[in-house]
Order: C-alpha cells, then structure tokens, then sequence
C-alpha cells in the first residue's frame, strides 16, 4: 500500500520549517530557515516578513531534497497553536493556499504536543514525561487522563532566553546557548545562584538579574558564572522532570526543544533517570529545535484517527494550551 505523505508547516517563533514524512516514520526531508538577531529579542512583525520571504524557498527545498512534486503529498498540516500570532498566521496562509490550490486535506497541530511524539517516534520512548526546553518555552508535559497536561512551566522567561538574555550581557552574541556551553567546560568553580522552584513551577527572572549584577561587577570570570548558571537552571528543570515522573508514576524521560540540544542538560537528565530507574530519551539535534517534521508527524496521527479540518477552520490559536486539545490518536 502506498504510504500516506505530509508536508509539515513550522512557523510559530523565529523558524519557518518544513518537513515531508510518510505515516511509516520515514523523514523525506526536514529544511528550514531561521530569522536571527544580532541584538535585542525577536520582534514578530520582522519574523513574518523573514517567513513570508523564506516561504516558497523553503517549501521548494523540501520537495526538492524529497524527489517528490506537491502532486504527491497526500495532507498538508501546520502549527496551528501556541506562538506569535504574526508567525502562525504566514504558516497558516501557506498551509490552506497550499491545500486549496492542490486540493489537499488539511490539518491544524499543537506544537508543544508535536514535540513530544516526534520525540516519541525517533527514540522510542512510549509514555514518557517530556522536559520541553526551548527559548519561548520551558514545560514539563505528559499524558496523563486522556489529555497532554502541564506538570510544571516557567512563571516567567524560557530557560532558553534566559541564556541568551545572560550570553548577550556577556557580550557573546545570538544565540547564546552554545556559548555559554563551551564557556561552561572552562570554569574552575562553582558559584551560588538563587535556586527558584515554586511547587511544580520554576521561575528565572531573579536568577537573570543575580546574574547580571555579578556580570557588571566584575567580580567572577564568565566561565564560572556560565558553568554555574547551566549547573543552577539545568537542577531546577529536572526537579520539576522529576517530581512529575514520581507524581505520574512515568519511567520514562524525553528531552525535547533546543535548550536540550545541551549536553550538559542531557548528561544530568540521564544521571537523574539512571538513579530512579527510568530511561532517558534524547532525539537528535535536528528533532529537538523547532522543525516541520515534527509537525509532518502530528498531522498524520491526526489525519490516521479520523481528524478533518475545513479551510474555513484553519485558523491560529496563539495562547491554546496543551491540555485543551483533544487527543483521539493513542
Ligand atoms: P519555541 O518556539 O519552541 O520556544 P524557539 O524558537 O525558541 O522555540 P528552539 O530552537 O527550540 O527555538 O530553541 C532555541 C534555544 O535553544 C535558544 O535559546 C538557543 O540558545 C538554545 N540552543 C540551541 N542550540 C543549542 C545548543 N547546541 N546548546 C545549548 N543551547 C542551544
Ligand atoms: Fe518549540
């Protein structure tokens, strides 16, 4: 039997993705293209722009990498929810111009729970708790009751803007992750930094500025303090990973988001798990960022479990949360 094709659309923050896969787990291609910053955070109107200009690049690219034409793709789904409403809606406009013209089914994802079965599909993993740690986002999510539930989040910034709001006080530029990781494996000690769990919720605002007021004072190289911060931040999350393992009665971790890109988050993760006897599942780099194949993958398990959608319903939800969407796929 012919396997069913989709052309995934990303487009809920700074990346504008698309992935082709067929309902056997097979990736036919994954390309994207990225607004970036030097300075400052993303400004919504500009990443639209960089969207609606990258758009038919993208969109070629994928299908030239696949060696398939758009008469071959059988679905055509998009991030419908959460992100920046001026980003969703160029995927949006992409996925419903793409599924009128070439008479397509369509449908709208969750792109928080795309993380997770993406995650899912390429290690694994079967009912894990997933740590999603992104720049935007930071959630502890699983299935628990029927639905995809938030155990813990941040009451404040991402952990992943966190870093980049410290590695731009530092003066290392966009995206600070990466260095603050290599800056990290050359610290020689480790200084104390507020430790900021509220029940399942973690919070890095006053951890942000601690941290800037010992930047300005000089006092403490960047590489004590970068080591320090991933040691601090990275506990925190896995705290809240933990405690929602123990609550769910879940043996299973997943990492999912660019922040998990991380080696030293993925180190303490699989330290965590090995001591409570859990598993630690970490996909590769390509799947953890924000990426069309995750949401390629959504929209076949919604497709396969009967899930229609009229273009007159194609519409974003920005702030749609995780445990509002129905599941009907597991
Ligand atoms: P979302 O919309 O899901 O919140 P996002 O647009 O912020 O996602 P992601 O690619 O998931 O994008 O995550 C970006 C974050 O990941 C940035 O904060 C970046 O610094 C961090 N990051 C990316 N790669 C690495 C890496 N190799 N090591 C550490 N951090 C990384
Ligand atoms: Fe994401």
């Amino acid at each position: 039997m012919k396997p069913l094709i989709c052309l995934g659309i990303e487009s809920t923050a700074h990346t504008f993705g698309i992935g082709i896969m067929d309902d056997t787990g097979k990736v036919y291609a994954n390309a994207k293209d990225s607004y970036t910053t030097e300075s400052g955070g993303i400004i919504p109107a500009k990443a639209a722009d960089h969207h609606v200009e990258a758009c038919g690049k993208v969109i070629s690219a994928a299908l030239e990498k696949a060696g398939l034409k758009i008469s071959d793709i059988d679905l055509v789904s998009f991030s419908q929810a959460p992100g920046l409403g001026h980003t969703l809606r160029i995927g949006a406009f992409a996925a419903r111009a793409l599924a009128v013209n070439h008479e397509k089914p369509l449908i709208g994802v969750n792109h928080c729970i795309a993380h997770l079965t993406i995650g899912e599909l390429m290690t694994g993993a079967s009912d894990p708790v997933l740590l999603y740690a992104s720049g935007a986002n930071t959630q502890v999510i699983a299935y628990e009751g029927g639905k995809y539930r938030i155990f813990g989040e941040t009451l404040d910034i991402g952990v992943g803007n966190f870093l980049d709001s410290v590695a731009r006080e530092m003066g290392l530029g966009f995206p600070g992750g990466p260095k603050i990781y290599e800056l990290s494996l050359k610290a020689s000690k480790f200084i104390e930094l507020p430790y900021v769990v509220k029940g399942m919720d973690v919070s890095f605002g006053g951890l942000f500025t601690n941290l800037k007021q010992k930047i300005d004072s000089k006092e403490y190289s960047n590489e004590d303090l970068a080591y320090s911060m991933q040691e601090t931040a990275f506990a925190m999350l896995l705290e809240v990973s933990e405690r929602a393992m123990a609550h769910c009665g879940k043996k299973e971790l997943l990492l999912g988001g660019g922040v998990a890109c991380n080696k030293r988050l993925q180190e303490m993760a699989k330290k965590m798990c090995s001591d409570r006897n859990a598993k630690c599942f970490v996909p590769a780099n390509e799947f953890l960022v924000d990426n069309g194949a995750m949401i390629a993958w959504q929209g076949i398990l919604q497709h396969k479990a009967g899930q229609r959608m009229d273009v007159s319903e194609a519409v974003i939800d920005p702030y749609q949360r995780t445990d509002e969407v129905k599941v009907d796929w597991r």
